[in-house]
């Protein structure tokens, strides 16, 4: 695909299955995340979180090379202030609230996921890569940490001494590691990968969406409670959902 600056960074498209399919769209700058990216990435997801006709979302980058090369560099520094920066990051936590969606999130990688880009895909409930993708959190090497969540999303998706190495490395693993190590569900060819994240979204989005929330929110909610207070979790939203009540 083409790209043009004139062209929205972000791509929103909603099928009458119950679909949202976003798309990152600066392919010529390897779908980098800008303030413009993430402004868009902010209305979208909302608009995925709340609008009842969506049912799961799949996250994808558009053209050949990449889902996304992480945060954009070239932005780094340029904010007026470090206060103003944090201030528009806390009022508009693009990754805190793609935590908060509890309907699938299908991450559709292929090319680089590295930094946010990587760290996207980790918030999503499912990885599917094609065979080209390579995830790496180069931050360390920049002089930073990951800070869209990868030093605590990482280490909870993946056995903690390959994440220690990824983030402490900051080395990029292909697509056949992050499959060997569970960092992606499954690995097709490039041509396949938007029909395969598209046909595992649309399995998904023939479920019944309550309980597909309820069984998301049991898992995210109780991931890191001791088991006792998560089986009690389980047993309240199990209890909850039975009841048609709505979620607290
Ligand atoms: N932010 C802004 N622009 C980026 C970018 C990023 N994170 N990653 C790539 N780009 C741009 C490049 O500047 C280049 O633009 P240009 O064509 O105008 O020069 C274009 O995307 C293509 O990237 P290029 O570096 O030429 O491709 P490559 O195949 O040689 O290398 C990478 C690909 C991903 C290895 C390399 O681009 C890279 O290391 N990017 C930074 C990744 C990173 O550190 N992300 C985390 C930031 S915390």
């Amino acid at each position: 695909m083409v790209s043009t600056s004139s062209e929205p960074p972000l791509l929103y498209e909603k099928t009458a299955g119950g679909i949202a399919r976003l798309t990152l769209n600066r392919p010529d700058a390897l779908n980098a995340i800008n303030m413009a990216a993430r402004d868009e990435l902010w209305t979208a997801l909302l608009a995925v979180r709340d609008d009842p006709d969506v049912r799961v979302a799949v996250i994808r980058g558009a053209g050949d090379r990449a889902f996304s090369a992480g945060a954009d560099i070239t932005e780094f520094g340029t904010a007026p202030s470090f206060v103003e920066s944090r201030r528009a990051r806390q009022d508009r936590d693009v990754w805190g609230l793609m935590l908060s969606i509890m309907k699938p999130l299908v991450a559709a990688v292929h090319g680089y996921a590295f930094g946010a880009g990587c760290e996207m895909s980790l918030l999503c409930d499912l990885r599917i890569a094609s065979e080209d993708a390579r995830f790496a959190l180069p931050e360390v090497t920049l002089g930073y940490i990951p800070s869209a969540g990868g030093t605590q999303t990482l280490p909870r998706a993946i056995p903690p001494g390959g994440a220690r190495e990824m983030v402490l490395s900051g080395e990029p693993i292909d697509a056949a590691r992050a499959l060997a190590i569970g960092l992606v569900n499954r690995v097709v060819p490039f041509e396949r990968l938007d029909a395969e994240a598209m046909d595992v979204a649309a399995k998904l989005a023939a479920l019944p969406p309550a309980a597909v929330a309820a069984a998301k929110e049991a898992m995210v909610r109780g991931a890191d409670l001791p088991l006792e207070q998560g089986l009690r979790l389980e047993a309240m939203i199990a209890a909850r959902l039975s009841s048609g009540a709505p979620p607290a």
